[in-house]
């Protein structure tokens, strides 16, 4: 077996911490004053952990916790775990909306990364725009990066009820309006909607865009879809952590994860599991950062190849993001789409996708649909011009009355 170990001298962060110089000595005595042995970190990756928790956001409060599962990954490889606090993007919260700081929290995190002795990044979030500010501002260091997505929160419940969040949240709002229910309901509705940490559990943004990054191979298999509570979210946190060590061994830079090969097949699989028309705008940012070029006319071509398998809603009829892990996830979405990936492209786990989702299975044909029973023929979303939208525009066809297709 070929010893895969980069020598210490051959580490990034050997040019802070391992010269004969003034400023390696100076960083040496710092790291012995936030208490560190040498022998704790000297020639080992330094990995920062950066990390989106936030007292404000819901969606990433159990992500203080779940870093510490990172780092004792990191740890128990050999690695050196930092954790860097960076912007929290509340959807819910920040006004008047988060999509103005997107862009902030890609320069936050491509100038921590490279301006502090970083060898590896482990980057935490998925409320919607956390996931692609992360990895553009990621992709622009080109370091070895893994994403851990933050998880989708529990199904919400209310008397005999499942609930989406964001989606059932409009539906019970308009019944108030229309006298339907009163106060003591919304009241009840106020705690059963969103009922523990993580993301929303509908195929809204959030779990589109982590599943889309587990598409581009940027997590560990099946990483985007375990709820955000399951004790599966810490050991897939602990297995991120062992993994980007090993990244920085191999010197497997982002760049060699986030080809075009990747972006299409995240297109292909935004598109089969009925996900977000908001994909669009971040992926071909994503894409933009990681010299990819990625238009509107590729997801208009790819659409026309994708059947939409995931029943979950709002493009899908019923079920929520805990269904679609139980079902399968990821890995057993994409072994219903094999024809249609670019499978001998590396991931951060393996040298192939096809080693990535080899054994994969689906379990529940109704939440992830065969190829001869789809939720749509095409994928869900169409790209459309004309006077209005000379630029082109995007429709989420799946979601919409079929009366209000032709205007
Ligand atoms: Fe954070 Fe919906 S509010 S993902």
């Amino acid at each position: 077996m070929v010893d895969m170990t980069r020598r210490p001298e051959d580490l990034r962060s050997h040019q802070w911490y391992g010269t004969d110089g003034l400023r390696s000595f100076s960083h040496r005595a710092r790291t012995r004053q936030l208490g560190y042995l040498p022998e704790e970190h000297l020639g080992k990756p330094v990995i920062a952990i950066l990390n989106t928790w936030s007292d404000i956001n819901p969606c990433h409060v159990h992500l203080r916790d779940r870093a510490q599962a990172v780092k004792r990954g990191v740890w128990q490889a050999g690695g050196f775990p930092l954790e860097f606090p960076v912007s929290t993007l509340s959807e819910t919260f920040q006004k008047p909306t988060p999509m103005l700081y997107r862009n902030m929290l890609a320069m936050e995190t491509e100038e921590l990364l490279r301006s502090y002795p970083v060898d590896g990044a482990v980057l935490m979030g998925g409320c919607d725009k956390s996931t692609p500010a992360l990895l553009m501002g990621a992709a622009s260091v080109d370091l070895p990066t893994v994403f851990v997505p933050a998880g989708p929160m529990l199904p919400g419940h209310w008397r005999n009820e499942v609930l989406g969040s964001g989606t059932d949240m409009w539906k019970y709002w308009d019944d108030k309006r229309a006298g339907l229910i009163g106060d003591c309901e919304m009241h009840e509705l106020e705690s059963g909607l969103a009922r523990s940490p993580g993301h929303c559990m509908t195929m809204g943004t959030a779990s589109t865009l982590t599943a889309a990054a587990e598409a581009l191979g940027v997590t560990v298999p099946g990483a985007s879809s375990i709820p955000a509570v399951d004790s599966g979210h810490d050991r897939m946190a602990a297995k991120a952590g062992m993994t980007i060590v090993d990244l920085v061994h191999r010197d497997r830079k982002l760049s060699a994860v986030l080809t075009a090969e990747a972006f299409e097949d995240a297109v292909t699989t935004v598109l089969g599991l009925g996900g977000s028309t908001n994909a669009v705008i971040h992926l071909i940012a994503m894409a933009g950062r990681a010299g990819v070029r990625l238009t509107l006319d590729d997801f208009d071509r790819i659409a026309r190849t994708v059947p939409v398998l995931a029943n979950v809603r709002p493009g899908g009829r019923t079920y929520l993001m805990e269904d679609f892990h139980f079902a399968g996830g990821l890995p057993g979405f994409l072994s219903r789409i094999p024809d249609l990936l670019h499978l001998d492209r590396p991931t951060v786990s393996h040298d192939t996708m096809r080693e990535q989702i080899a054994g994969a299975q689906v379990h529940n044909d109704d939440v992830i649909r065969p190829r001869d029973n789809p939720v749509a023929r095409e994928g869900g979303v169409a790209v459309l011009r004309g006077n209005l939208c000379p630029d082109g525009a995007v429709i989420k066809h799946i979601s919409a009355e079929p009366h209000l297709l032709k205007h």
